[in-house]
């Protein structure tokens, strides 16, 4: 179906090549896990958003350390979840054994080389989040049976969070890391336009997203930030980047930063 807007091309030029480089990733492995543990209690909202029977298979494109495929693999039959970094593979394994899941297979591919049905058998349900797959809407659609579903940050990203918290810090680099965008993003409305625009009936669900944990003290918080790797020097630094987030209560400090994600879906049999 064309449009008066080229909203491929919109979305092509919203996007960087440089966000499918493997070392990147590889290197951001260890504190995209950490993040995503702060992430799970919203997470789930995210998966609830989701029409997964307990029969379905599921492929997760860009799984990162499986921060959907792991809650997703306790209502689905089984979960690939595939990814270009290894590092990134490695940590899905390790959180399915922690999950005691036995469900979840590991796929070391790049998007370029899956070709539906050929490298890659076609699922009943398929996931990009935060995914460089979104680029290609038709191959996502060839790859599901059923439903595809892809989630963007709204509001602030992670890497809006990321930043605020090494703010005056300093932290180890991101290798090749891409210019960023500001947030909130543009690119879910893009996205839909984007499905419409295919013959799809484009359906887009807003769920609140964000990090959280309750901890006893300020040395408990200090230490499960380990993983962002900050000099000890950076600690007084990193507790005024993060305080505008923690609460004090009877229980302890409560940690709360919130956003939103977009979770933009369609039906395979809901065609315009
Ligand atoms: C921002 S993370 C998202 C992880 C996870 N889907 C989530 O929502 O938390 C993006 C993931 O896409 C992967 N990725 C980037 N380019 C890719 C490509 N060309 N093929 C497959 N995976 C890719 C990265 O390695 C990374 O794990």
């Amino acid at each position: 179906m064309a449009g008066l807007i080229d909203w491929e091309m919109l979305w092509a030029l919203t996007t960087s090549p440089l966000m499918s480089k493997p070392q990147m990733w590889d290197d951001f492995a260890s504190r995209y896990d950490g993040y995503s543990s702060l992430e799970q209690e919203y997470t789930w909202h995210q998966i609830d958003a989701l029409r997964i029977e307990p029969a379905d298979t599921v492929l997760d494109v860009g799984a990162g350390t499986g921060r959907i495929s792991i809650p997703v693999a306790r209502r689905a039959r089984s979960v690939i979840a595939l990814d270009i970094s290894a590092s990134m593979l490695e940590r899905v394994r390790k959180n399915a054994e922690k999950a005691a899941l036995a469900n979840i297979e590991t796929l070391h591919l790049q998007w370029d080389q899956v070709v539906p049905g050929e490298t890659v058998p076609v699922h009943d349900v398929v996931i990009a989040s935060r995914s460089p797959a979104a680029s290609d809407l038709a191959k996502l659609n060839a790859l599901a049976r059923k439903y595809v579903y892809i989630m963007l940050f709204c509001g602030p990203s992670l890497k809006h969070f990321h930043d605020t918290l090494v703010e005056g810090i300093n932290p180890k680099p991101l290798t090749a890391a891409p210019p960023q965008r500001p947030s909130p993003m543009p690119g879910f409305a893009l996205l839909f336009n984007r499905v419409i625009n295919m013959g799809y009936a484009a359906n887009v669900s807003y769920v609140v997203d964000g990090f959280s944990r309750t901890y006893a003290d300020w040395a408990a918080v200090w230490s499960d930030f380990a993983w962002l790797e900050l000099p000890e020097t950076a600690e007084d630094r990193f507790r005024q980047n993060i305080s505008p987030y923690l609460t004090d209560s009877s229980g302890g400090l409560q940690l709360r930063m919130e956003t939103r994600t977009a979770v933009v879906w369609w039906a395979k049999g809901d065609r315009l």
